[in-house]
């Protein structure tokens, strides 16, 4: 499987890293042979179409800046387009930096690599939360996989919890604690009985929350994940603007003390049933959502099996990286079954 690793930051980075780790046994336990041909940033691409070194690829990089300065298959300047256009691969992962207005880079990326026959998996949600309907019958249409696993939960496998182990119920409805960085600031908020702001303060001292704190204490990233849900495990063709929003700005200690009061405590819940939405909701301390800290937690509620929840750490460059692995082992076996006629 040739693959072409658009984005080499911390996601990017953990899968090479995971790559070189684990290649061996990849190969032998599940037949993939993965070979990254092309890894491309913001300055332009290393190329070799019998493989990067990855480790060689890493130490430049981290002396030079961009992987461009890669002795011989260095190409300074060149675009993801040129280098899908150009290379022969049959996987693109997309891993550049979201942006949830315009969608791009990722966005042009994936409609690229599906032009040029390439499957994608992809752990960025902007072009998602956008397009997905639209996204999905392109990939249909060019016969090729989309996948996206780390995109929720990280490496919490909470996609493929809800489409393949619950395969064949119908999902009725599904909530769920979809951003770490608010979490830890609400179980600051509600063990410490600080206000937000200071709350926000120590979140971004400990790196859980960006300088702009927005996409999260906004409720934007999880409406994003609410979105990909939706359309991936309910079928739903939504997309970000029909997901009410409503982040966690406005919590005071006061409102995380009166609901102690009654057993009860206040996280940022996404839910979808008829209704997509994120707002800040008064849940019971012995709810299985109610995890601490910067856990996530997800409850599918099904027709018949009733309500599973899944709980785990939500992201981190490692852990989406290895998302990315499944959904390339994924692509593998559904190539397989279909030379097999399954
Ligand atoms: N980190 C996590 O825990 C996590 C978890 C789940 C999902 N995600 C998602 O995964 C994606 C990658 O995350 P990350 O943490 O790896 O981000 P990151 O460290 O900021 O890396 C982003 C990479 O994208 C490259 N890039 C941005 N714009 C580009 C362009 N126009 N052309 C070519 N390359 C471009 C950057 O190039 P330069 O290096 O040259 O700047 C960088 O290598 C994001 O969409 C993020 O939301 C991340």
């Amino acid at each position: 499987m040739r693959i072409i690793l658009i984005g080499y930051g911390i996601v990017g980075q953990g899968l090479t890293q995971i790559l070189m780790r684990r290649r061996h046994e990849v190969i032998r336990d599940f037949g993939l042979n993965p070979k990254i041909v092309a890894i491309v940033d913001r300055r332009g691409a290393a190329v070799n179409a019998k493989g990067l070194d990855l480790e060689k690829v890493f130490l430049v990089r981290k002396a030079k800046g961009t992987v461009a300065a890669y002795p011989e298959c260095g190409r300074l300047g060149a675009s993801p387009t040129s280098v899908m256009e150009l290379v022969e691969a049959e996987v693109m992962v997309e891993a550049t930096s979201t942006n949830v207005k315009t969608g791009e880079p990722g966005l042009s990326n994936i409609k690229t690599a599906f032009k040029t026959g390439k499957h994608v998996v992809t752990t960025n949600k902007g072009p998602l939360a956008l397009a997905l309907p639209a996204l999905t019958e392109l990939a249909n249409y060019n016969k090729v996989y989309l996948r996206f696993s780390g995109t929720v939960g990280g490496g919490t496998p909470v996609l493929e919890l809800a489409k393949k182990c619950l395969e064949g119920d119908k999902m009725l409805r599904i909530r769920g604690i979809l951003n770490g960085t608010t979490n830890y600031i609400l179980t600051q908020m509600a063990e410490e009985r600080v206000t937000f702001e200071q709350a926000l303060e120590s979140a971004q001292k400990l790196g859980y929350a960006e300088t702009d704190p927005s996409m999260d204490v906004d409720g934007i990233d999880p409406a994003c994940k609410v979105v990909i849900m939706a359309n991936w495990i309910m079928n739903k063709k939504l997309t970000l603007k029909d997901v009410s929003i409503q982040g966690i700005r406005g919590l005071t200690p006061g409102m995380l003390e009166e609901a102690a009061k009654r057993g009860n405590t206040i996280k940022l819940i996404g839910s979808v049933d008829d209704k997509a939405a994120v707002k800040p909701t008064e849940i019971s301390k012995h709810d299985p959502l109610c995890v601490s800290g910067v856990l996530n937690a997800v409850t599918f509620e099904s027709e018949f099996a009733g309500a599973e929840t899944i709980i785990g750490r939500g992201a981190g460059g490692m852990e989406t990286a290895s998302a990315v692995l499944r959904d390339l082992l994924d692509i593998k076996h559904n190539l397989s079954d279909k030379l097999l006629n399954l």
